[in-house]
């Protein structure tokens, strides 16, 4: 077979290497930035030129940066050295740019990645190796068994999640009260438990009203299941002393779950979110997650004639 002829076609540009500066100025690179690790993220191709869908992905991590690199920095103040986990890290797009961006000249604080996928583990920790970003380090194990794992540190100060699948999330942000982490940053991904809850018990207490048409059928049941799951995850949050706010990553046509949770340590336990969190629990039939997915919630405060019964009894 006659071979392709690779002469540019007449009144095409000659396929050239990208200018460096091209690319430079397409990905917003920050100085010192590793193109070396651009490449290994294959965000670039070796021939250096831009992989469009990688480069999505880069997008939401660097919008995410903006939001995580104000927290680090005052994090980081006083010669503290910061411990950020990243659950459900998959490749670990945002653990590398992390520290390629802040961890490396800083010179102090540590990255973990936490993913169960075993390849992508193994991936990471190679390139972090290959790029002698020492203070990162890989776990292959579950969000739960890393919260359980007794070689982890007592404490973490960030805890970040973007798209842990399903309820890896809620595993996340119990790592992060149980770590007393000063700041979790999380873009939730599917969510499958509250929707499941909603399809069996159709949360009965409002069944008979016009609200049942919002989970009616299967789409809505899936949506409003992953709209209650936040509202709930926001409301636990701010009922364990964090300051919550909630907004959008980055247009819809990045990603499709790009929901934004930053909640921030105040120490200041919002009763009324706790309240409200049961009473949500309660309206959807949902009380049974209540043991399993908000062990930290505040005991219910006694109402004003129990508290009175209560003072007495005590007196
Ligand atoms: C959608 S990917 C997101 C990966 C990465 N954070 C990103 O945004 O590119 C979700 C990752 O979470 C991992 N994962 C799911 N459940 C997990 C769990 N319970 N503990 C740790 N990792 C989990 C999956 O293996 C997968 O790699």
């Amino acid at each position: 077979m006659a071979k392709m002829d690779k002469k540019p076609q007449e009144g095409k540009p000659a396929n050239k290497k990208p200018a460096a500066q091209d690319v430079a100025a397409q990905l917003e690179l920050k100085p010192g930035q590793s193109i070396e690790l651009l490449k290994a993220l294959h965000i670039l191709t070796r021939e250096g030129k831009l992989n469009q869908d990688s480069r999505r992905k880069l997008k939401q991590v660097y919008h995410l940066y903006q939001f995580i690199e104000p927290l680090l920095g005052e994090l980081s103040k006083n010669e503290q050295a910061v411990t950020l986990a990243d659950h459900g890290a998959g490749k670990s797009y945002l653990g590398f740019i992390l520290y390629d961006l802040y961890f490396k000249a800083l010179g102090r604080g540590k990255i973990y990645g936490i993913e169960t996928r075993a390849p992508l583990v193994e991936t990471s920790q190679k390139l972090a190796a290959e790029l002698h970003f020492d203070r990162m380090e890989f776990l292959n194990m579950s969000v739960a068994e890393s919260t359980r794992a007794d070689f982890m540190p007592e404490r973490f100060d960030v805890v970040t999640a973007l798209h842990a699948c399903d309820t890896a999330t809620d595993d996340a942000i119990a790592f992060g009260i149980e770590k007393k982490a000063k700041a979790m940053v999380l873009v939730p991904c599917c969510q499958a438990e509250v929707a499941a809850c909603l399809r069996q018990t159709k949360a009965l207490s409002l069944t008979r009203t016009p609200l049942a048409e919002l989970w009616r059928h299967p789409i809505h049941t899936r949506e409003m299941g992953s709209q209650i799951t936040n509202v709930l995850r926001c409301l636990y949050l701010e009922a364990c002393g964090y300051q919550v706010t909630v907004t959008e990553l980055v247009g819809w046509e990045h990603s499709m779950k790009n929901e934004l949770i930053v909640a921030r340590y105040t120490g200041h336990k919002k009763r009324a979110s706790a309240e409200r969190l049961r009473q949500l629990l309660a309206e959807f039939g949902l009380s049974g997650l209540a043991a399993l997915r908000y062990p930290h919630l505040p005991a219910e405060t006694p109402s004003t004639e129990q508290g009175a019964e209560a003072a007495v009894l005590e007196a």
